[in-house]
This record gives C-alpha cells, structure tokens and sequence, in this order.
C-alpha cells in the first residue's frame, strides 16, 4: 500500500468493511478525448485502473469485488473496431493476470451471456478462471457481455425449465430466494456497496436486483485516473452511511414513530 492508501485505510473500520463491492468503470472514452487520443487509449490504460483496484480489494479483505467491463448493449452499439479491441485487451488482460490473481489468492469468476462472445475469448475465460480456481480468497467477478435484464430473463427461464422438468406449473416456484438462486450471481451476497466513476448517476443495467439495498457511490474521477486510494475513499464514505433496508435506523430521535401506521410513515427505503 502506498502513503496515501495507508492513510485512507487508517481510517476505515475493518469490521464494517462492504462484503461486496460492484464498480461501473466509465469515462475511458472521456479520458482519452482530453488527451486528444482514440478511446481505445482509454480503454488501454484502464487495464492499470483495474490491477490497481483489484489489488487493494484483495489486500484489505474485501470478500467479493464485481467490475462491469462489457455490457450486451456495448456488443452491438459500439463500432466493431472498438468492440474487437475490447476483445483482444480482455484477452491480454486474462493471460497476463493469471499470476498476479494467484500471488493474491483471487478467484476470478464471470456473469454475462458468456456463449455470445467469440470462442477464443470463451477459451481465455475459462483458462484464467480454471488457473484461480483453487483459490480461497477474494472472487472477482467480471461482468461480460452482461445485461441485468437478459439476467432476469435467463433466471425465469431457468426456473420455468425446472418447473417444466418437475411436473409443470404447478411446481413453478417463484419467490425472491428462488429468483436469487438463479441469477448468475447464486454464490454471491448482494453488492454493499456499487461504485460508479466519471460522475453519470445511473446503474446502466448491472445488477438491478441484486443492488436493492446497495449504497451508491459515484466519483467523478474517470475509470483510467481510478486507484486503489479512490476505491478505499469510496469506502469511507460508506462507511459514513447508515444503512436501513426500509426500517427507521439507529437515530434515537426516530423511536416515537414506531407506533406511525405504515401508510403514514415517511418512506425511510
Ligand atoms: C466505459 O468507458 C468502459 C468500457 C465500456 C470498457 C471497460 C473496459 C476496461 C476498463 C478495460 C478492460 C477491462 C478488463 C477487465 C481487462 P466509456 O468508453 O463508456 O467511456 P465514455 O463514457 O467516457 O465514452
């Protein structure tokens, strides 16, 4: 950990540390457009934002870290020169990383219509995932060709396919653990914390149902200047936030309105 990062940590309290962490990296296009470069610069020297930060989530604990590197819209709304770049750094990234995920006893794990991609990303995929398998420490999960809807989708229908095997509709369960045991993300918590960076306030279609209760953080740093220092600040600042799921929280000053009928309750979500 570098001064900066040490500091930042120092103030963080290790016990409340999110169990989940989900980032929407965004603003390659915007970094390289003020450094009058191609986008794919920035797509370039977002790979060093995405070591930095992978390695200081692994280092301080966190259990699991999920980074939405390619959406199902980028695959058919980007120019196919981009999308082939994305392509081929995913793939560098895959090869080249393999060592550093194991120095850091990294899982690395995929959600995303995976089938979609082309065979020989599918092969690097499964080569790097297969290399960390054994590892018992972080699972970085990276979202490719994801959709949250598509997610969905894919999750009823699974639900439907055993109902279907099991006897027909009157064995479709559908309640939100059944949902939950189907979305890509079965062996996951639900994200703690998501992290946006270039400072748009949207969720862009990743994890709509698993981030319900998430806290948001949105940096207007640009995905290539994001560091672990940046991940740890995001951090603090959930730290900062009382979390309430919908009850009234902790704050003494909100015991009387307990006995407030819920239809007159002031929406606390
Ligand atoms: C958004 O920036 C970023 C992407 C669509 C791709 C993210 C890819 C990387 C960070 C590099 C490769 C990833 C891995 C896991 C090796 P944008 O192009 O939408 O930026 P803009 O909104 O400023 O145009």
């Amino acid at each position: 950990m570098n001064r900066k990062e040490s500091e930042v940590f120092l103030r963080l309290d290790p016990a409340r540390l999110p169990q989940h962490i989900a980032i929407i990296m965004d603003g390659n296009g915007r970094w390289a457009r003020r450094r009058h470069m191609p986008r794919v610069a920035g797509h370039r020297a977002g790979v060093t934002s995405v070591r930095s930060t992978v390695e200081t989530a692994a280092r301080i604990g966190i259990p699991a870290l999920t980074l939405y590197a390619f959406s199902e819209e980028n695959w058919r709304k980007r120019p196919k020169t981009e999308v082939d770049f994305l392509m081929r750094l995913l793939c560098r990234y895959l090869k080249a990383e393999i060592r550093t995920l194991n120095e850091n006893n990294i899982r690395l794990r995929y959600i995303g219509r995976k089938h979609e991609l082309p065979p020989v990303v599918q092969r690097e995929m499964a080569e790097a995932s297969e290399a960390t398998d054994s590892n018992t420490g972080m699972i970085l999960t990276l979202a490719l060709n994801y959709s949250a809807r598509s997610e969905i989708v894919d999750a009823f229908r699974s639900l439907a396919e055993a109902a279907a095997r099991n006897g027909g509709l009157d064995h479709l369960e559908v309640t939100e653990q059944a949902i939950s045991e189907n979305l890509y993300t079965r062996d996951l918590p639900d994200p703690d914390l998501v992290v946006r960076t270039s400072g748009e306030m949207r969720l862009s279609n990743f994890l709509l149902w698993q981030l319900a209760y998430a806290e948001i953080y949105v940096t207007q740093t640009l995905w290539p200047d994001f560091r672990g220092t940046h991940l740890l600040e995001g951090i603090e600042e959930y730290q900062k936030r009382e979390r309430r799921y919908g009850g009234l929280g902790q704050d003494p000053g909100h015991s009387h309105e307990h006995a407030v009928p819920m239809a007159h309750a002031e929406s606390k979500s």
